[in-house]
């Protein structure tokens, strides 16, 4: 493991990073999505005038990324001084996080983190002492109330990600052990529409096929977890000329992936047939020991949903004689009987461990809704009771209207006679 480094910034905060050099390549990357992020950018020409986190601490712990990175800029832009620790060791990139040190941004993150050093830089982003946060699975949440509660009483609310986040927010809000609010962005619709749908559907595939090289028409596909993901994963599948099977727990999802035209089966009927194996359920194991005894030989496994733990990786690696790395984020487990199973990217997100992410154009409305929760939490006139809260609609529907200007687009409005027709009973 190499050794990262401490960096001064010229407030005499700390960051810790791998190498302050690679900025400026980290910086270009920046600017890349910069300009295919027209959402953020209209937002971040208005926190620049209205300043609305001045003097507030943000801690944003999320794939570190150039996205991400913008999306940092934007709220650093809003008044806010703001640190980022990463959301998953390995989507780290380390020139675009040297770009944000650089550029006055605080960081405590490296590609490659052991999940000790994981744990050291979660807490060295919340030493900062966070008036906000903005999460992304719930490991910066989970941190500040399990091992950091003293800092609970600063934390004004935040912001979370991503569909696991969210379950785990609402379990602790159940327990009434959520200590401040928290804005569920996964759950407006401009995001799991777009981000989980089409976002996840391209940069799946773009992931696996860049990390392979291999091709995927005529190759069978299983899909395995039917929901917002799920459908994104198996339409891009279908689109590249895949046979598609899904597997689902769920009997309404099953049921619209059937009519959306895929096969439907038990893990264990589709776990001899697959060529390329995708869990995107949020839940743990649902690939293991039994699917690993009738799988092909040469079958390849990547996982989308948050953490690792969907392929059971312990079992794979009990059943295997060796495992070696046979090609960058290609690990090839050497089974008793001769087969070769070969995981992705250590069972992580496969699209953001094995590639750059979700496009920028789709993180565009994903970053627009965080950075106006962020911004209706910091000028809510009553403050919040600590609970999950759903974006408002109109935030939804600002950034609709925002991204639709954004691609030229214009619709119809409804007229006073329809809306007054939608609104009553009385007529036939
Ligand atoms: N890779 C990414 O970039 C990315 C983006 C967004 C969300 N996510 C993550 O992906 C996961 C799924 O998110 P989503 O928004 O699609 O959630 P979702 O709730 O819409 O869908 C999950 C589906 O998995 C099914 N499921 C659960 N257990 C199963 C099992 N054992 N076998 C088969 N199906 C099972 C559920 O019935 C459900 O239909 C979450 O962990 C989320 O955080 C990843």
């Amino acid at each position: 493991m190499k050794e990262g480094v401490t960096w001064l910034s010229q407030d005499n905060m700390e960051s810790t990073i791998r190498d302050i050099g690679l900025a400026p390549q980290g910086q270009l990357k920046i600017d890349w999505v910069q300009a295919h992020m027209p959402v953020l950018n209209t937002l971040r020409e208005e926190f620049e005038k209205t300043q609305p986190f001045q003097g507030k601490k943000v801690t944003i712990c999320l794939h570190l990324e150039a996205k991400t990175a913008y999306l940092a800029k934007v709220v650093q832009a809003g008044g806010a001084e703001v640190t980022v620790a990463a959301s998953n060791p390995l989507s780290t990139q380390d020139d675009v996080v040297a770009a944000l040190v650089a550029g006055g941004v605080h960081a405590h993150a490296w590609y490659g983190a052991t999940d000790e050093e994981y744990h050291q830089h979660l807490h060295r982003a919340l030493d900062f002492e966070p008036d906000y946060i903005i999460d992304d699975g719930g490991d910066l949440v989970s941190t500040l109330h399990k091992e950091r509660r003293e800092l609970l009483p600063k934390v004004l609310g935040g912001a979370e990600e991503t569909t696991t986040g969210i379950l785990r927010l609402r379990a602790m809000e159940k327990n009434g052990e959520l200590a401040f609010p928290m804005m569920a962005v996964n759950d407006a619709e401009m995001k799991y529409l777009f981000d989980n749908r089409y976002g996840t559907g391209q940069s799946v595939w773009d992931g696996i096929m860049r990390t392979t090289n291999l091709v995927v028409a005529g190759k069978t596909v299983c899909v395995v977890g039917y929901g917002w993901c799920g459908k994104g994963v198996a339409l891009r599948a279908k689109g590249l000329g895949a046979r598609v099977i899904i597997c689902e727990v769920n009997p309404i999802k099953a049921n619209e992936a059937w009519m959306d035209g895929f096969e439907v089966m038990p893990m264990l009927a589709a776990a001899p047939l697959g060529d390329f194996f995708v869990t995107v359920t949020g839940n743990k194991n649902v690939i293991s020991g039994e699917h690993f005894q009738v799988m092909k030989d040469g079958a390849i496994l990547a996982n989308a949903g948050h953490f690792d733990v969907e392929v059971n990786k312990v079992q794979l690696a009990a059943m295997a004689q060796s495992c070696r790395e046979v090609r960058r984020n290609i690990e090839e487990y050497l089974l008793q009987d001769g087969r070769k199973i070969y995981l992705l990217a250590e069972g992580r997100l496969v699209n953001l461990a094995a590639g750059d992410g979700h496009p920028a154009e789709v993180m565009d409305m994903t970053f627009a809704l965080q950075a106006l929760a962020l911004h209706y939490l910091a000028t809510v006139k009553t403050p919040l009771e600590p609970k999950v809260y759903s974006v408002p609609t109109e935030m939804d529907m600002r950034v609709a209207e925002l991204k639709l200007k954004t691609l030229g687009l214009s619709i119809d409005q409804l007229s006073e006679e329809q809306k007054s027709y939608l609104a009553s009973w009385q007529h036939s």
